[in-house]
């Protein structure tokens, strides 16, 4: 069954995904598209979201889209540069406002008679970010909410299921923004809101089987949320015919490989595991470079894989983990491709040699869904909230060269921190933690011996995305009960510091 779907259309907002997260949390699916690439409307369209943007409407190159087949044919919600731009589009004005308008406001008039405004409380909260304004209408367009300051905070154009609003309801500070996204979507454009977990789930099994058949799938098992959820989707579908291969790289966490491992095996996955530790460590030795040694990972892990999957006959497919936000086409507000600041080589895939036909079952979902698609199919829930983990792994915590003895005594350091955090309840309200190995050594005294051993950093970081993190205020007592611990039990370390910066300015990994 196809499920009907929200056109969302992109102007490079920064909040565009936050549309999208809102309109799902009402069961609803959606998509992002670039402005100038509208996809083909079909009956399962029920309406379209203009989004932000960075851009003003008054400059030389802001986007214009081409609505068309959109304007008056179904329903349609500009947003802040949405709803500007249709202003200006149809012979209003929209001009630089006085004071740039920017932060919470409350709405003073309300049209309770629109279907848009329905359930929105007089003096609702609202959050303003533009520096335009709405300064004339045209004709047939009428006010339906106003604030202190911007007389035009709501509109509706006349004979046309078209709305727009200057404020966010996408973001939490607009108190009735999630309100107004529901009268839009279910009231007005008619949505069933029948988009959940298990309809997901239903869906996406009778998609995969009747795509792929009797066919062999290959996947990649990483230990990771996303792999784990592809792989059991992928299971419920064709069964013994997914091959799974989970590859020891010598960079996971302490024990994690074997414990991994059972783990799948307990769910019933066909899965390999394959110990390629030396050939990593072989690859990996003498190299310092944080580049290189991704560039080295990623092409061994290749190898390995390659070999792997060839000893399976006639396979067809290869399952990737993808999910929505690695493929969401994003509008370039410089106007040139985004450079890379990191090269997270995971996204991407596999080489085209391998010649296999790729399925991505995850690649319409935000990590969140994942999780919830997770849960809905019985995957234990410790796995599900698992940190993320980079790819790399280990050797990205080790700054300079790699050794095996570097890896194993990153590896105790950071066991003891993260089951600390576990056993002290404070592990969930982390996004991600671990150690890193510093190049440096430093004097000690241990018993009457002086020593000169190796710094350990500790990490943990609050984030939503990964995009932007700040460190988490972690309590002086657990820190110093850690620190004690690792210092005591981990031969080869004698100090212990902690990592108090944001990103940005810093990064999540030290490499
Ligand atoms: P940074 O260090 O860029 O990390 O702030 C952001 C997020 O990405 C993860 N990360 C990686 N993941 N391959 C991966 O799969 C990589 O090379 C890589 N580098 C960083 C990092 O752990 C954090 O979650």
């Amino acid at each position: 069954m196809k499920h009907e779907k929200i056109i969302i259309l992109d102007f490079g907002s920064q909040y565009t995904q936050l549309i999208a997260r809102r309109v799902r949390e009402l069961n609803i699916y959606c998509e992002i598209h670039p402005y100038n690439k509208i996809p083909t409307l079909n009956a399962d369209v029920k309406a379209v979201i203009l989004s932000g943007s960075p851009f003003s409407v008054m400059d030389e190159n802001c986007p214009i889209p081409n609505l068309d087949d959109i304007k008056g044919r179904f329903p349609l919600l500009g947003v802040c540069y949405g709803a500007q731009y249709l202003v200006k589009s149809n012979g209003g004005e929209v001009v630089p406002s006085k004071i740039r308008e920017y932060g919470r406001a409350n709405l003073s008039y309300i049209d309770v008679t629109s279907p848009l405004m329905i359930g929105v409380l007089n003096n609702s909260q609202v959050w303003m970010s533009h520096g335009d304004t709405i300064s004339e209408l045209p004709e047939g367009f009428n006010v339906i909410a106003s604030t202190k300051d911007v007389k035009v905070a709501a509109y509706k154009i006349q004979e046309e299921n078209t709305y727009a609003i200057q404020f966010h309801p996408e973001v939490y500070h607009s108190t009735d923004g999630k309100q107004i996204l529901q009268n839009f979507l279910v009231d007005i454009a008619g949505c069933k809101q029948d988009w959940t977990p298990s309809s997901f789930v239903k869906d996406t099994v009778e998609e995969l089987m009747n795509k792929i058949g009797e066919d062999k799938v290959v996947l990649g098992l990483s230990g990771g949320v996303d792999s784990t959820v592809a792989a059991v989707l992928l299971h419920k579908a064709i069964g013994e015919n997914l091959y799974c291969i989970f590859v020891d790289n010598g960079l996971l966490r302490k024990d994690e490989f074997d414990s991994v491992l059972n783990q799948y095996q307990g769910m019933g996955l066909n899965v390999k595991g394959v110990d390629a530790k030396d050939r990593f460590y072989k690859v990996l030795s003498g190299v310092s470079d944080p580049e290189e040694k991704r560039k080295a990972i990623g092409n061994k892990f290749i190898d390995v894989f390659d070999d792997e999957a060839n000893k399976i006959k006639d396979v067809i497919w290869l399952a990737q983990g993808t999910i929505y936000p690695d493929v969401i086409e994003s509008i370039s507000v410089s106007g040139g491709p985004s450079s890379t600041i990191k090269s997270h080589h995971n996204v991407g895939g596999l080489p085209d040699f391998m010649k296999l036909k790729i399925v991505e079952p995850l690649k319409t979902l935000f990590k969140d869904e994942v999780r919830r698609i997770g849960k809905s199919m019985g995957i234990d829930s410790e796995l599900l909230a698992r940190h993320p983990f980079p790819g790399p792994g280990l050797a990205i915590r080790i700054l300079g060269d790699i050794t095996p003895e570097k890896v194993r005594i990153l590896q105790e350091v950071d066991y003891i921190f993260i089951s600390s955090l576990r056993n002290n309840g404070l592990y969930n309200s982390v996004w991600q933690a671990g150690a890193i190995f510093l190049p440096i050594q430093s004097v000690g005294v241990m018993g009457d011996e002086r020593t000169y051993e190796n710094a350990v950093a500790l990490r943990a970081v609050e984030s939503t995305d990964g995009m932007t993190a700040d460190w988490v205020h972690l309590p002086y007592d657990f820190l110093a009960n850690v620190s004690n611990e690792i210092i005591n039990k981990v031969k080869g370390i004698n100090r212990v510091v902690y990592d108090i910066s944001s990103k940005p300015p810093a990064t999540i990994e030290w490499e």
